[in-house]
């Protein structure tokens, strides 16, 4: 079976996103997204996704509902009966709302991912969630120069780590962690 990565980008001080969801401070830094931590190597490794519902509408907000760009299954955590479903090259994504227990979709997305590892793309809370249910292998983040009075969370939780690899790309550095102690 795959890992569970949770693969994101911080501030240094623990956020992904500002308190009203803004990533200026992210998506105006260098990297090279061949390298470490710049997602290219890691995307091939990935079966599955899944994300909170905030992140999936800040994807349709920002890249377009018609501009899907991911063509693995991808299960997007809400309670909400009104989202729409993005599309790719014009046909619906493969996008599966749910408010199912994490263990479950975890085990959906595993059966789907067909040993590849599934990707959790945020936000912190739900990445808390599957830590929890003890479904959290490893977490990839890409440290952005700043810092800001406040946001989104990174990972609202005690989770013991262990640190695996440091790496530095351009404006980043990127910290590899494998969940729980050794
Ligand atoms: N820096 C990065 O690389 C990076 C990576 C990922 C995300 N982000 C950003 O970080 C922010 C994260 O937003 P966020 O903190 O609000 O987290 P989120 O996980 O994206 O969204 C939270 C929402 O997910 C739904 N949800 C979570 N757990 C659920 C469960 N067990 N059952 C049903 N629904 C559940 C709820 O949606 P409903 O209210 O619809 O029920 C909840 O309000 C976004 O702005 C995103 O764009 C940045």
């Amino acid at each position: 079976m795959g890992k569970t990565v949770y693969f994101t980008a911080s501030t240094v001080n623990g956020f992904l996103a500002s308190d009203d969801h803004d990533l200026s401070w992210l998506l105006t830094r260098d990297i090279d997204q061949g390298g470490p931590g710049g997602g290219e190597e890691f995307f091939a490794t990935v079966g599955a996704m899944v994300m909170g519902s905030s992140t999936y509408r800040w994807i349709l907000d920002h890249e377009g509902a018609d501009a899907w760009e991911y063509d693995v299954p991808c299960w997007v955590f809400t309670h909400r009966d009104d989202l729409p479903v993005a599309r790719r090259n014009g046909r619906r994504g493969d996008i599966r709302f749910t408010r199912a227990d994490v263990a479950d979709v975890h085990a959906e997305m595993s059966a789907a991912a067909g040993g590849r590892d599934l990707w959790m793309v945020g936000g912190g809370d739900l990445a808390g969630q599957f830590a929890d249910a003890g479904l959290l292998d490893e977490v990839i983040v890409s440290f952005a120069p700043v810092t800001l009075a406040s946001g989104r969370p990174l990972l609202p939780r005690h989770v013991e780590l262990e640190l695996l690899d440091v790496a530095r790309n351009r404006d980043f550095v990127v910290a590899t962690y494998r969940v729980g102690k050794r």
